[in-house]
């Protein structure tokens, strides 16, 4: 089948992208609301771009009347974000945080997950959560309704057991965030696998990496 996406409903280029473009992980979004409390909100329209700088990004849609998500409004208001993974323990969390509710409302303590200070950005980090970036924000780009947000990460907490004792490797059987797929399906990563280039394959790449460096 084909799809021209210049002429097709955006309601059906979401379906199609959202069931397509997956897993994606997901990002349980923390920001401080402007009377003080704490927002989350998790977002699949998210991903690292960069390393250097190191860039986050986030695509937040606008309400059904055309307002803001909180998150955006917070966050543009802020500068600041917290970006907290989420894995299995923490789905059914992650689901309430999900909820389109008024800004007034705390979805940490609706969804009983607890609320950390963060150490460079005025925003709560989620205590349970295996891994949490503290970002700034970068840019926002703004189209009609929507905004995508680019976003520096500042610390990263990671929790001690999700990594080797030299804290340089994950442990891939303890780190094991969920992914969103198409509508209201997810994914685990418990059945993960290696793939590595053969050796001559490898050798031929080392050849090529070498032929790029400046001749003495
Ligand atoms: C797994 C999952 C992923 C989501 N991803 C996004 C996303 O990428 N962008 C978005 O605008 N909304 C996304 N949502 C919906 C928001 O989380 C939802 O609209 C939320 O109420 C926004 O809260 P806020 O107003 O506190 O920002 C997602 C929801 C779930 C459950």
């Amino acid at each position: 089948m084909e799809f021209d996406f210049a002429t097709l409903p955006a309601s059906d280029r979401y379906r199609l992208l959202t069931s397509f473009v997956v897993p994606r992980p997901i990002a349980l979004v923390t920001t401080r609301a402007a009377a003080g409390h704490n927002n989350a909100a998790p977002m699949s329209f998210f991903n690292v771009f960069a390393q250097e700088p190191p860039i986050l990004i986030l695509g937040i849609q606008g309400r059904s009347n055309g307002v803001e998500k909180d998150t955006t409004i917070n966050l543009r208001r802020t500068g600041e974000f917290v970006v907290n993974m989420v894995d299995q323990s923490l789905a059914d969390q992650m689901i309430v945080c999900g909820a389109g509710l008024a800004p007034e409302v705390d979805e940490l303590k609706l969804a009983g997950l607890t609320a950390l200070p963060a150490l460079k950005v005025d925003v709560s980090r989620v205590a349970e959560s295996p891994c949490a970036m503290e970002c700034r924000v970068e840019q926002i780009i703004d189209y009609p309704g929507r905004a995508i947000v680019l976003g520096q990460v500042v610390q990263m907490h990671v929790r001690d057991d999700c990594l080797d004792a030299a804290g340089r490797y994950v442990r891939p059987e303890v780190y094991q965030p969920i992914a969103r797929l198409h509508a209201d399906n997810y994914i685990g990563s418990d059945r993960q696998f290696q793939l590595k280039k053969s050796a001559e394959l490898a050798d031929a790449e080392a050849d090529f990496l070498a032929s790029l460096l400046p001749k003495a």
